[in-house]
């Protein structure tokens, strides 16, 4: 089985210690950075500026999510500044496969996110387009809300799709990821997890990492 991968969210982190929550997590995979307009979610966060600065500064690479209207006027220069990985929405993107391939062209890989309530159906026939899909597993917005297990029908479906096509793409899940969590999420098909205040909120961060890559894999 594939190894599961942890991306804390740096939303959770200290934003004038950004460079010390930053190595706080040298230990994960990725660090999930939380873009926000207060017009696809009513949240505002940073913009690339600030992401070229974390880019620079990161110990690990960037597992960047749009949470934006008209990503593609966006979501390539997040490619250009070096981010690993650039997810938008799917809710948001006019023409998703065109953007992915954007994206790949730039040298990141492509993700695409759908919120609680949309249907994944229309990506099974475009699933080798991305490199991952997330499934919120919260509203997108803010960090600290509940898990929602009425998501994992959807992730369960994806999981299954991609295991029929031979697909390779990474499932992540996002919001309200917890050690009381991740093994409902792992159990339904998700490989990458992005945890916000379950990481930073632990006393110790690199053992709270170390324990939730344990629990996704049991
Ligand atoms: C929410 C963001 C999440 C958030 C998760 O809209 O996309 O990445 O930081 O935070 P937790 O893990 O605290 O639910
Ligand atoms: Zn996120």
């Amino acid at each position: 089985p594939r190894a599961p991968r942890i991306n804390p969210s740096i939303l959770a982190a200290d934003f004038v210690n950004m460079q010390a929550d930053l190595a706080r997590i040298a230990t994960a995979d990725f660090a999930h950075v939380d873009v926000m307009d207060n017009h696809f979610v009513p949240n505002l966060t940073f913009g690339p500026q600030m992401v070229e600065r974390i880019q620079a500064t990161s110990p690990i690479p960037l597992d960047v999510h749009l949470m934006i209207t008209e990503p593609e006027r966006w979501a390539p220069e997040y490619a250009e500044i070096g981010a690993a990985s650039v997810t938008f929405h799917l809710e948001a993107a006019s023409d998703p496969v065109a953007l992915a391939r954007r994206l790949r062209d730039i040298g990141s890989r492509a993700g695409i996110a759908v919120k609680p309530a949309t249907p994944v159906d229309s990506l099974f026939e475009i699933l080798d387009e991305f490199d991952q899909i997330l499934v919120m597993t919260v509203e997108p917005g803010f960090g600290g809300q509940s898990f929602m297990p009425e998501t994992m029908p959807k992730l369960e479906a994806l999981a299954a799709e991609a295991r029929r096509r031979g697909s390779r793409v990474w499932l992540q899940v996002d919001g309200g990821i917890s050690d009381r969590t991740i093994e409902i999420a792992a159990a339904a098909g998700a490989d990458t997890f992005v945890a916000g205040s379950a990481v930073y909120g632990a006393d110790d961060v690199e053992a709270a990492v170390t324990r939730l890559r344990d629990l996704a894999r049991a």
